[in-house]
């Protein structure tokens, strides 16, 4: 190798030592951020239109339906929001408008409209949940 070419391959190498690494961290400057300007959905909020005919069930004293884990009850004194997973061994509760509780179907446990253990085997109470009404809308806090 002479001089010359020397010459040309330490500043090829100086070309790729500088030049390419800076080409590969501009595009990383093009990455987007998801978590920049993109606010996530709001997993926490439940919404229910009392309009919707979906939850008709709700109108009257009494009625109640089920979402996904938990169940709304329209007790004639306003709404509540529980789950409807029993706290014994996971069965779906439901609710008892004649003894204003919310009975399992599995083995027998009875839960209060606050959730509380009215009669065992289980242990441990619902979990209620927090609930507003605007007009036709409830909106539960998961
Ligand atoms: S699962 Fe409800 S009482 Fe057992």
């Amino acid at each position: 190798m002479n001089r010359r070419e020397l010459i040309r391959n330490i500043a090829a190498g100086t070309v790729t030592m500088f030049v390419v690494p800076a080409a590969f961290t501009s595009c990383e400057d093009d990455l987007v951020d998801p978590d920049d300007n993109n606010d996530p959905p709001d997993d926490n909020i439940l919404t229910i239109d009392l309009s919707d005919d979906k939850y008709s069930n709700l109108a009257s004293a009494g009625g109640f339906v089920k979402e996904g884990d938990l169940i709304i009850i329209n007790t004639g004194d306003g709404f509540i929001a529980l789950s409807n997973i029993c706290t014994h061994q996971g069965c779906s509760v439901s609710y008892s408008s004649e003894d204003n509780n919310l009975p399992c179907p599995c083995h027998g446990s009875v839960f209060s409209t606050t959730g509380s253990v009215l009669e065992g085997p289980a242990e441990n109470p619902l979990r209620k949940y927090e609930l507003s009404q605007e007009g036709d809308i409830l909106t539960i806090t998961l």
